[in-house]
């Protein structure tokens, strides 16, 4: 068995979520994951998840240990998928001990999957004894989740889903570094009794692809839009900006609305913080904030750090707004080193 590692081999790799201002939602390969569409996100500074993988020949199975406590059914599921990929690339058999920690909430639309499969890309292939670069690693996590090849790059990052069949030029990028724009601040939004989510995205994309009468549209649209969008972006210019994250946003939640059965990932305050930027920008006569939320309750307000006062403010007295997190673009993975002494 070629590569086969030792009795513990060990990585730990950090990753943070990624917030898309151009949204991922359809696969069109689901063998070599991927796209649809080419899609555009943060990578975000404060959240995030840190994964050690340890190889050992004694082990009857693959194990994981997330947030504390192991875990079965569907999340084991996943990563063991996702451990058999690294054990064919790496060319061994040998289960592993995965032990994980995401330090926000799991599965709630704050992009756990994100930051997850890109951390156990890391650890896993690097205990595995394989050496990727940053763009092979993305390629890897990629499989794991699709958000995660972004999680792989810090700051403004691009997967752009190419056109061959063979996936050779779908890839993900870094756009500019977590410093390009230091005035934009994301304004996360947790709301009270945000439901966990049990169908993961990946698969709940699925069924918009397959049922919602405004897929075919939006996939007309968003080239035009992730231009306007990566522009207004390299100009630093919120006034383009929020307006534009506003519009996809909306998009991607009219195409969950239209799928059937239905995706509904909003509860009523979510919908309520999407009411009040509305109207704080209509008072204000400009753009004063831009919202976006993924496949979960969750929002994330960008709006510039001179009109952060102004937008808490607007939220102030929504009775479900559990609590705020002003979050700035942030770096890519890295590598952990192991404690003396561990
Ligand atoms: P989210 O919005 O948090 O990405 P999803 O439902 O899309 O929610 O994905 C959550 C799933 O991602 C979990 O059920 C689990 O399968 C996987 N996941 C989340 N965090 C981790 C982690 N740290 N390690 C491995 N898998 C994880
Ligand atoms: C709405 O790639 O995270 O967040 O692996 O099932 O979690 P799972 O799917 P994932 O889907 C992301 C969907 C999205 C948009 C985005 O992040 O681009």
């Amino acid at each position: 068995m070629a590569g086969e590692p030792g009795p513990s081999q060990e990585a730990t790799y950090e990753a943070a979520p990624n917030i898309a201002l151009v949204k991922y939602w359809g696969i069109r390969d689901p063998v070599r994951a991927l796209p649809y569409n080419s899609s555009l996100s943060v990578t975000l500074a404060g959240l995030a998840t840190r994964t050690t993988v340890r190889f050992d020949p004694a082990l009857p199975a693959d194990r994981l240990r997330l947030n504390g406590r192991l875990a079965d059914g569907e999340p084991l599921r996943s990563v063991r998928e996702f451990l058999d990929r690294v054990r064919q690339e790496a060319r061994f058999d040998g289960f592993a001990e995965v032990r994980s920690r995401n330090n926000f909430p799991t599965a709630s639309g704050l992009a756990s999957s994100a930051s997850g499969f890109a951390a156990l890309a890391g650890a896993a292939a690097r205990a595995a004894g394989l050496r990727p670069d940053a763009a092979a690693l993305s390629r890897l996590a990629r499989f794991g989740s699709g958000s995660a090849c972004r999680s792989i790059f810090g700051g403004f990052v691009e997967w752009r889903a190419g056109h061959r069949p063979d996936g050779r030029d779908c890839r993900a990028f870094p756009l500019f570094p977590p410093d390009h724009w230091p005035e934009l601040v994301d304004l996360v939004c947790v709301v009270r009794g945000a439901p966990v989510k049990t169908v993961r995205s990946a698969v709940a994309m699925q069924a918009s692809v397959a049922t919602s009468p405004g897929f075919a549209a939006r996939q007309r649209a968003l080239p035009a839009r992730l231009l306007r969008i990566r522009r207004a972006i390299a100009r630093r210019d919120g006034a383009r900006l929020f307006p534009a994250i506003i519009e996809e946003c909306d998009d991607f939640r009219a195409v969950c609305e239209g799928t059937r059965p239905t995706l509904d990932y909003l509860t009523a305050t979510s919908r309520e913080i999407l009411e009040a930027v509305r109207s704080l920008n209509r008072r204000s006569g400009r753009p004063v904030a831009g919202y976006t939320h993924d496949a979960g309750a969750h929002v994330h307000l960008f709006t510039l750090r001179s009109d952060l006062g102004r937008l808490r403010a607007a939220l102030a007295g929504i009775d479900g707004l559990e609590r705020t997190r002003t979050l700035r673009p942030g770096p890519g993975g890295r590598y952990v080193a192991r404690r003396p002494g561990r």
